[in-house]
């Protein structure tokens, strides 16, 4: 235990840890999916399921994988390595590790090519190409940009190099430091271009959409829906929490710091939720207009508003932001891996993991353009890698981590481990991760393969 304590860097406070875990969690999912799909799915009571999922099967798993990522205090391969052995449990245990671990880099590999549309949006916003735009020219702008596999590739490698070179300064250099200065930054743009929100005619109307439920819309896919964003915008099922509670210190109480990060996550979403829906009803776009919402719709707005400008580099540079504190979290398990298993340098461990992950983003760069005929089942490359990601991995990665936490690893383990202030809130911990949340993932994915 000693020996890796020395290789294995801390948290240098449980702050620098919450700041961390909430760039974590707050990312695109919030500010570009969130949005769209709640458009999609109707609005106010979609909100109010998604809240629940986030306190019902949302928190408990989070709590339950920063705890295996703290008891072990090494990389995902390791911890379920290491766990699997001390509950003397099935051996195959082991490969959770290595599915998040994968699963990270196969999420970051697309990720980053969507950051790049955002980074490139900060250019575009910034020479001022949305002035004076109907909705029309800005489809126009957009279908243009992700028609050309060089402006695309461009983009993804220079997020994938941002990325890479925070990831290779370490925890407390590159991540610590990059994450005190975005996540604080992040909340001040939210907050002024909420301001900008307050001033516009269709305010109410946004807000009313966003906040007044009308349980008619809501569907039992809707649902479903729901409770995968909240896996997502978590970052939960992969390793990402696990490997940043592995930096955690003893002495922090891992149920508090996830409802307090959870917490952020939900207000950092609300919060795009009321930027943007104002602006929808405002300029007459419509709520549901799929992911393309912020890409080909926002900008309408910003070209037409007073202050537009601003405010549209203000939101793109938010988004590149949130894109990036997030794609650190899904590198971070494949290069601690590289690092503590492998003996690699961290800059050998990143240039490797950044190579193969920038690579496999090439597919996702051509099936906008180049490869779009390409298909497998009708998906592109880029949709087949999201399903198999987002639809498969992480539902499958999250009921494994709740079935590990809630019935395999002895229970004076996550007890101690975990150390919650009175024996009720631990039994409640206990009921919801070992039968509530495997049951309710469980339905999430009998619904993405089709069954329900
Ligand atoms: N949660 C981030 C978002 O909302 C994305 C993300 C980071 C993620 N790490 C993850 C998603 C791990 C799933 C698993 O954009």
């Amino acid at each position: 235990m000693d020996t890796k304590k020395i290789q294995h860097a801390e948290w240098s406070s449980r702050f620098a840890f919450i700041l961390a875990a909430t760039g974590s969690a707050v990312g695109l999912g919030n500010i570009w999916k969130f949005p769209y799909i709640t458009g999609e799915n109707g609005g106010g009571a979609f909100v109010i399921v998604y809240i629940v999922c986030v306190a019902l099967i949302g928190i408990p798993i989070m709590i339950a994988e920063t705890m295996l990522g703290r008891r072990s205090g090494q990389n995902p391969i390791s911890t379920m390595e290491m766990l699997t052995e001390e509950a003397a449990a099935d051996e195959r245990w082991r490969y959770l590790g290595w599915l998040g671990v994968i699963a990270g880099m196969l999420i970051l590999s697309y990720y980053s090519v969507i950051a790049g549309w955002a980074s490139a949006y900060v250019l575009k916003a910034f020479t001022g190409s949305f002035f004076d735009s109907d909705a029309t020219a800005i489809k126009a702008i957009f279908d243009d940009f992700v028609a050309s596999p060089v402006h695309l590739l461009v983009w993804h490698s220079l997020f994938m190099a941002a990325t890479m070179v925070i990831v290779a300064r370490g925890i407390n250099k590159g991540l610590e430091k990059a994450v005190r200065f975005l996540m604080p930054g992040l909340f001040v743009l939210l907050v002024l271009l909420m301001a900008y929100a307050m001033t516009t005619s269709g305010y109410f109307q946004g807000l009313n959409f966003l906040f007044k439920p009308d349980f008619s819309k809501l569907t039992g896919s809707s649902v479903l829906t729901a409770m995968g964003q909240a896996f997502f915008t978590l970052s939960l099922g992969m390793g990402s929490v696990m490997v940043y509670g592995s930096y955690l210190s003893k002495d922090v109480s891992i149920a508090k710091a996830s409802i307090l990060i959870a917490g952020a996550d939900t207000i950092v979403a609300l919060m795009a939720g009321i930027i943007i829906f104002p602006l929808v009803f405002t300029y007459n776009l419509h709520p549901a207009s799929g992911p393309g919402l912020i890409f080909q719709s926002l900008p309408i707005a910003f070209g037409t508003m007073t202050g537009g400008w601003l405010f549209g580099v203000l939101f793109f540079v938010t988004l590149v932001f949130a894109a990036l504190t997030s794609s650190i979290a899904l590198i971070e398990p494949a290069v601690a891996w590289l690092v503590e298993s492998k003996g690699l340098s961290r800059e050998k461990a990143c240039i490797g993991a950044g190579l193969v992950t920038w690579f496999l983003g090439l597919g996702t760069v051509f099936s906008f353009n180049t490869w779009s005929g390409v298909t497998l089942f009708g998906k592109t490359f880029f949709e087949v890698l999201d399903y198999l990601t987002a639809n498969l991995m992480l539902p499958v990665g999250g009921i494994c981590i709740a079935v590990f936490a809630g019935w395999i690893m002895k229970r004076e383990h996550s007890e101690q481990e975990l150390n919650m202030p009175s024996a009720q809130s631990y039994q409640g911990w206990r009921f919801l991760v070992a039968y509530v949340a495997p049951a309710a993932v469980f339905l999430v994915f009998l619904h993405v393969v089709g069954v329900l």
